[in-house]
């Protein structure tokens, strides 16, 4: 087996055909740019790659837990692709404007808006439909003309999603569930005394203006608490996409974040921490890219792909193309430590890693055996 035989660098190396050479007047940073997006594709394609595997563990083998740390490894692998091509787009910065106008008008109506790898990676990950911002007035599916790339792409709408698995698996979370510690109780009572103690901490103002003034932050408090309790409320958020996850896989990532120092939530917190990473490092691209969008074309010129450009991609900014917002949220509801309820003996046992005297067959997440259950009772 040879180098260049192995990895097909003949094929790879004659993919790069820049348009003005064709027409007879090549414009160096044409080069460039082609060479920019096909590493970004093949970034795209490991990515997916990795994706698809989580969600195939996620779906079938995340019972047994020895498989979090495989999630983990893929998904700190995933956060560092992505680093990388946050950094990469200052290559292609390299090229001036009045270089890109040389070559741009030949592009036209090519768009990054047809990359089908981008699409499939949002979906994957779970970017929902009607969130998204509408491409003139169509959905982003439009465009495509290829019909089996347009049920390629439908059917990465129709697959569960990372954010749909990760749900179905924080509503397992050990503690979860009424007959045990349920943690939703314990939960709500401690913040109703950390909010008691707040309301008779204002009212024991003397002065009015700071009475008024903490009184009305311990309303807003409440009110927001509330959203959370309230299943109605929560279910509302969701229907406005402001809220993503179900009311019991927002309960499940609550508790894991409280409870991160239990060995048997060390694995799962590290996942919540990497999915926000994921997030975070998509929008610094999708930011990076409308800044670097600006810089080439200002703000007022269509894309090629026939949007608005610039105020089309700096929509994409928003919280509704975050997958993994709740995770961010979590934040506003967590409790000093003080506050945290204590884990009854058994759910610490549970919550340890060699409950059993054998972690290696998997001790399922939520599974507790027969006894542990009657004695929970
Ligand atoms: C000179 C550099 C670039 C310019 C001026 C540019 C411009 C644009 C514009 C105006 C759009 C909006 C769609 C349209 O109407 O065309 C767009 C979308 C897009 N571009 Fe670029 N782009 C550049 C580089 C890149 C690179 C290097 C990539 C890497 C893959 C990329 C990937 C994308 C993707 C994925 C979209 C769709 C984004 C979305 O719909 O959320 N672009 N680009």
């Amino acid at each position: 087996m040879l180098y260049g035989d192995y990895l097909q660098i003949d094929k790879l190396l004659s993919c790069q055909e820049p348009v003005t050479r064709m027409a007879g007047n090549e414009v160096h940073d044409e080069h460039l740019f082609i060479i920019t997006h096909q590493a970004y594709e093949l970034w795209f394609k490991q990515i997916i790659f990795e994706i698809d595997s989580v969600r195939e563990i996620m779906t079938n083998r995340i019972r047994d837990e020895a498989n979090l740390l495989i999630v983990t490894s893929r998904l700190n692998r995933v956060v560092l692709i992505l680093k990388l091509l946050v950094d990469q787009v200052t290559i292609l910065e390299s090229m001036t404007p009045l270089d890109f106008m040389e070559f741009r008008d030949f592009l036209s109506p090519a768009s990054g808006f047809q990359s089908v790898q981008f699409r499939l990676l949002e979906n994957k990950l779970g970017v929902r439909n009607d969130l998204r911002t509408n491409y003139g007035k169509s959905n982003y599916l439009k465009i495509f003309e290829d019909q089996e790339v347009i049920s390629i792409i439908k059917q990465s709408e129709d697959d569960f999603s990372l954010c749909d698995l990760l749900q179905q698996w924080l509503e397992r979370t050990p503690g979860l569930e009424e007959e045990d510690f349920c943690f939703w109780e314990k939960y709500r009572g401690a913040v109703s005394s950390l909010l008691d103690d707040k309301k008779a901490e204002a009212e024991s103002q003397a002065d009015e203006a700071e009475k008024a003034l903490q009184l009305s932050e311990w309303k807003r408090k409440q009110e927001l608490f509330e959203s959370v309790f309230d299943v109605k409320k929560h279910n509302a958020l969701v229907a406005r996409g402001d809220r993503r996850f179900s009311h019991k896989a927002l309960q499940g990532a609550l508790m894991i974040s409280l409870y991160r120092d239990e060995p048997r939530f060390n694995q799962p917190f590290q996942i919540l921490l990497l999915l926000m990473d994921i997030d975070s490092l998509i929008t610094k691209w999708r930011s990076n890219h409308v800044e670097m969008v600006l810089r080439m074309i200002g703000s007022s010129q269509f894309g090629t792909g026939g949007s608005s450009g610039y105020q089309y991609l700096r929509s994409t900014l928003s919280d509704r193309y975050k997958v993994f917002v709740d995770l961010f949220n979590l934040s506003t509801f967590l409790i000093p430590r003080h506050a945290i309820p204590p884990l009854s003996t058994l759910m610490k046992k549970q919550l340890s890693l060699r409950n059993d005297g054998n972690s290696s067959d998997g001790h399922a997440w939520s599974c507790k055996t027969e006894d542990e259950a009657n004695a929970a009772k």
